[in-house]
Order: C-alpha cells, then structure tokens, then sequence
C-alpha cells in the first residue's frame, strides 16, 4: 500500500506512523526525521533545512521534492510506503502524484490524522524523542519509568529544538495556510479518510487500522 499521513504538527503522524508502517509491512519515510538526521551529520542539505526548521517554517518545495524522490527511489520503497509529512504543499502533492505516475503507480489512501490546536499545543510542549532509536515520549501522556531515559533502548531523550512555543505557533500557521488546502486536493481525488486522533494511542491506532480496512 501507497499511503500518506496528513496532520498538523503534534497529530501523533510519527507515533501512528510506526505501528501502521509495521501493520503494512511498508517503510515509513519521514521528511522530518530525514531532514532532522541530516541537520545532526552537518551535511549541506542539514544546513540549508536547519534554517527553515528553527524558524517553523517549510523547507522549501524544489528541496524537499528532490530528497523524497531519492528515497521513494530505494528498492524498499518499490512495494509501497508510508509518508509520515510529505507533501506537505499542493506543488509536493502535484510532484508526488507525477513521480508515482511516471512509475506507473499511484497513491492509494491519505489519511488524515484530526486534533485541534489545544491538543496539538499539550502534545508538542510535552515532547521528548529517544537519541537512541527514535522512539517519541511524551512526559504526560506517555512517560519513560526513569526521566529522560528511554524505556526500549536506554537512550537519552532530548527536546525538539523546534517544540518552543513561538516556533509552534508559526508551524501552526504554516500548516493552516499551506498543508490544509490537501484536505480538499485528495478529497477531490476520493483518497481522503480522516480519523479522529484525540485520545489515548492505542485507541487511534486501532481506528488507523480500521480506517485502512475498510479501505479494502
Ligand atoms: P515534522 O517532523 O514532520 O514535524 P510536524 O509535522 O510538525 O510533526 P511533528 O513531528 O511535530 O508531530 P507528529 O504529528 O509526528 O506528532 P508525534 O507523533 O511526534 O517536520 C519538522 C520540520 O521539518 C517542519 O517544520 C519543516 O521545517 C520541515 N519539513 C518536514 N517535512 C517537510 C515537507 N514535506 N516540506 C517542507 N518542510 C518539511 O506526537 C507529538 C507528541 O504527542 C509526542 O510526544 C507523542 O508522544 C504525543 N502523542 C501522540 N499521540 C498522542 C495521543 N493520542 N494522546 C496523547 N499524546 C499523544
Ligand atoms: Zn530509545
């Protein structure tokens, strides 16, 4: 299955993410982890990304664009995926559907994850992510045994440069005005499913799988 994750940052895409991807037995492809593992190497595409994310703003499209296209062009992708933030844009959105059409293959669900902002602000202030092995904590919702240790691998945890307040607020702003119009672009296409994400995790993944049953 060919499937995409929309929703505003803080949706929990990345925590469904990692459950729907082992469901499919698919790859989950994240721009943000991507991007984030290339801000920490120092590789230019790092540098040039790091200005954007730090501001809460959009990398721009030709970038990201190119990165996804790489990776969609590794053989784990050919089978399917699941996109965890790309696209992110209508021009993205456009890019992918002719990338896949030129491999002659197409998208066959997006779904879209449902919170409003309270909740996305609880989430994303809450945040920590394991240096280790990249699994998402949350100090409320979903706490390690020993603060700042991670539970599966023993990692440290840090906090998303980008979950301060200031920066949250622009993301929200950028999602609204750039990210939302997708909403009506893949409903027009009939492979929009949007499932109500507030919640504990478990209970959104099952309406996730749910979702994707139904789907066929
Ligand atoms: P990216 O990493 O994609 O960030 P985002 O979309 O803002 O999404 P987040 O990762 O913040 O949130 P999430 O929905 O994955 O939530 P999570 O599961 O972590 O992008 C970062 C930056 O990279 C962008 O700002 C941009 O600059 C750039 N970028 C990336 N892709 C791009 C693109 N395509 N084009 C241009 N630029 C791009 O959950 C959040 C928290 O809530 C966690 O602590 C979690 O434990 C908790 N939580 C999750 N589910 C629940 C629940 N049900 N109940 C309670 N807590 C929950
Ligand atoms: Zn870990």
């Amino acid at each position: 299955m060919r499937l995409v994750l929309v929703g505003p940052p803080g949706a929990g895409k990345g925590t469904q993410a990692e459950f729907i991807a082992a469901h499919l037995a698919v790859p989950k492809i994240s721009t943000g982890d991507i991007f984030r593992a290339n801000v920490s190497q120092g590789t230019p595409l790092g540098v040039e990304a790091r200005r954007y994310m730090d501001a809460g703003q959009l990398v721009p499209d030709e970038v990201t664009i190119n990165m996804v296209r790489e990776r969609l062009a590794e053989p784990d992708a050919a089978d399917g995926f699941l996109l965890d933030g790309f696209p992110r844009t209508v021009p993205q959105a456009n890019a992918l559907d002719k990338l896949l059409a030129d491999l002659g293959t197409a998208l066959d669900l997006v779904m879209e994850l449902v919170v409003d902002d309270d909740e996305v602000i609880r989430r994303l202030s809450g945040r920590r992510t394991c240096r280790g092995c990249g699994k998402i904590w949350h100090v409320e919702f979903d706490p390690t045994s020993r603060e700042g240790i991670c539970d599966r691998c023993g990692g440290q945890l840090f906090q998303r440069d980008d979950d301060k307040a200031e920066t949250i607020a622009k993301r929200l702003e950028e999602y609204a005005e750039k990210t939302a119009p997708l909403v009506d672009y893949y409903g027009a296409q009939n492979k929009l499913v949007g499932i109500d994400a507030t919640g504990p995790v478990e209970d959104v993944t099952v309406r996730a799988i749910d979702a994707l049953r139904s789907y066929g």
